[in-house]
């Protein structure tokens, strides 16, 4: 049998040699490159010993800080542009469907289902902003009985869930279910930019790092209809300070929508968007 001690020159064969022969085709396959990433990593970077414990209190932090309201590690991964490069690697779409964006930490399960107009804000704060258009097939088809859940922030940059108490129980959220004509329609307020949550590690190492903690502001999606893929997504505010340099990279310019000043409508902005679901087998 071949030595196989352990040296610097080694180190990424010989640790993945350890693994046992019943170890599945897929994992094999993705720790395989996990420890070849990992250890070209320390070796190009020369990593001090001091740089290592270092990582591994940031990691723990990391761990002590989230519970079931506050998950860090999805924080970080939206920091470091991973869960849009996951998001993008597992959603390539056909030309004109509308793109996925990342998720957030902010969705609510169990939003209250609304009429067709109805308005989500609770609070009475901001600007109003009528949301309309319609949800449609690749090929401009309304698709009746699609399901759009929806939630934003409130005029002063905090989610319901970050305020219990402080705003109303499902503030800016509700649920909307299309017709015959594919359209849905909802009175909300004109999002405002905030910063994510920056409090702990994360915060902390966007600080060392020089970057900002804003999002640009945005109104979230999930829209889902029988026979297509569910599509997480947001719709942008254009002339957002923060449109170019969002803390988790989820801006796509596809996704930045038209908000439309109005003088005598019913509400003090209408911001048109229409989504494009793609089907399941494409
Ligand atoms: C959000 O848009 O709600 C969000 C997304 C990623 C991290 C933090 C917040
Ligand atoms: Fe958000």
């Amino acid at each position: 049998m071949t030595e196989h001690y352990f040296t610097e020159e080694n180190s990424i064969e010989t640790v993945n040699a350890r693994m046992g022969p019943n170890t599945s085709p897929r994992l094999r396959e993705v720790m395989t490159a996990l420890v070849k990433h990992l250890h070209a990593f320390a070796k190009e970077v020369h990593l001090t010993q001091e740089e290592w414990w270092y990582g591994i209190d940031f990691l723990t932090r990391t761990g002590q800080i989230t519970s079931g309201e506050r998950q860090e590690f999805i924080l970080l991964s939206d920091v470091l542009g991973f869960s849009m490069l996951v998001d993008a690697i597992n959603n390539r779409r056909p030309i004109g469907a509308t793109e996925n964006t990342v998720f957030g930490p902010f969705h609510v399960e169990g939003a209250p289902v609304r009429q067709m107009g109805d308005t989500i804000c609770l609070d009475g704060k901001g600007e109003t902003c009528l949301f309309e258009g319609k949800v449609l097939d690749l090929d401009g088809n309304p698709i009746k009985g699609a399901r759009i859940d929806v939630w934003s922030d409130n005029a002063d940059g905090y989610y319901d869930v970050q305020q219990p108490g402080l705003q109303p129980k499902w503030n800016n959220r509700g649920i909307f279910i299309t017709g015959e004509d594919g359209r849905y329609a909802f009175v909300g307020i004109k999002p405002v930019s905030y910063p994510i949550p920056d409090d702990g590690p994360v915060g902390q190492m966007l600080g060392h790092l020089g970057r900002h903690p804003y999002r640009p502001a945005h109104m979230h999606y999930l829209v889902t209809a029988d026979g297509y893929q569910r599509l997480v997504t947001h719709t942008f505010v254009g002339n957002d300070k923060y449109l170019a340099s969002d803390s988790v990279f989820g801006v796509k310019k596809s996704l930045v929508a038209p908000f439309e000043h109005l003088k005598d409508g019913a509400t003090q902005w209408r911001s048109p968007f229409d989504f494009v679901l793609t089907p399941l087998d494409r």
